[in-house]
């Protein structure tokens, strides 16, 4: 996917270890492949996006292949789909789904996200993929780059995506529903409290096309099970009781409820 200097829009070229637009302003390639497009004046705090511990809980739960249902979900439909152009996965995390999506469809594909290290360990085992961290408020490519954008478990801008997607293209978005992993919660949690309203399935400029949910059990044992917790945002949340109670689950069976939504860009 071409790529566009986020200081100024213009065109990046590749040279040897770095991109560099004609003003001269320059990003080098990191060891791994990937390259920092996200400039310090974009960046809320130090290390924006997912923390290091959450990445790598990540990488270890997903290579478990307990999540497996979802990635089959998204290549099932997509097979379903004239899908066309390059796959842009936004908020790609270190690369799970995306990649596994675009070996099946055989599209290229970029990632990005704006924490450095999930596209780091994204590039460091994806390297056939170009992996950018960037914010997803500034996607630094061009117009109508992409045939498929997809946000898993990540945020949704639609002028964004509507404008780096050809007409036509897909938007595949992945939400946890009400009762997603219902059986962590309420273990960490006294209570569990349940999101309020259910998400928006109209987008500005996208029609929705499908709704497949997405439901299944696994079971997960020992480091396993604090991976998940730490994969997800509540391991900034538990207090000290709930996570000694975690702490004591050797075994937990639990239930994934989420929900695939296509959009077509109109
Ligand atoms: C819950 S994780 C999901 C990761 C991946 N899609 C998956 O399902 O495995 C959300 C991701 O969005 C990223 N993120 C948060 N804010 C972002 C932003 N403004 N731009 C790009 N990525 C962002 C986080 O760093 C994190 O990797
Ligand atoms: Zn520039």
């Amino acid at each position: 996917m071409r790529l566009l200097c986020p200081i100024c829009g213009a065109p990046l070229s590749r040279e040897d270890r770095r991109w560099v637009c004609p003003a001269a302003h320059s990003f080098d390639i990191a060891r791994q492949g990937y390259v920092n497009l996200l400039p310090v004046t974009r960046k809320h705090s130090l290390h924006p996006g997912d923390t290091q511990l959450q990445v790598a809980a990540r990488r270890e739960f997903l290579e478990g292949e307990f999540y497996a249902p979802i990635a089959e979900t998204l290549i099932e439909t997509a097979r379903q789909l004239p899908i066309r152009g390059e796959i842009l996965d936004v908020g790609c995390g270190e690369g799970y789904y995306s990649a596994r999506l675009a070996q099946a469809l055989n599209l290229p594909l970029t990632g990005l996200d704006i924490s450095k290290e999930a596209v780091r360990r994204a590039a460091g085992t994806y390297k056939q993929h170009q992996w950018l961290c960037a914010t997803a408020a500034h996607i630094p490519v061009p117009d109508g780059s992409a045939g498929l954008v997809m946000s898993l478990f990540a945020l949704t801008l639609p002028e964004e995506f509507h404008r780096v997607l050809i007409p036509g293209g897909y938007f595949f978005r992945v939400l946890a529903e009400r009762d997603h992993l219902l059986g962590l919660k309420s273990i960490i949690y006294d209570t569990v409290m349940e999101k309020e309203k259910a998400p928006d399935d109209r987008l500005p400029g996208f029609t929705l096309e499908r709704t497949v949910p997405i439901r299944f059990a696994f079971t997960v044992e020992g480091k396993q099970v604090e991976n998940l917790l730490e994969m997800t945002p509540h391991v900034y949340r538990i207090g000290k009781e709930g996570a000694r109670r975690l702490k004591e689950t050797a075994l937990l069976t639990d239930q994934a409820s989420c929900v695939l939504q296509v959009f077509r860009r109109d």
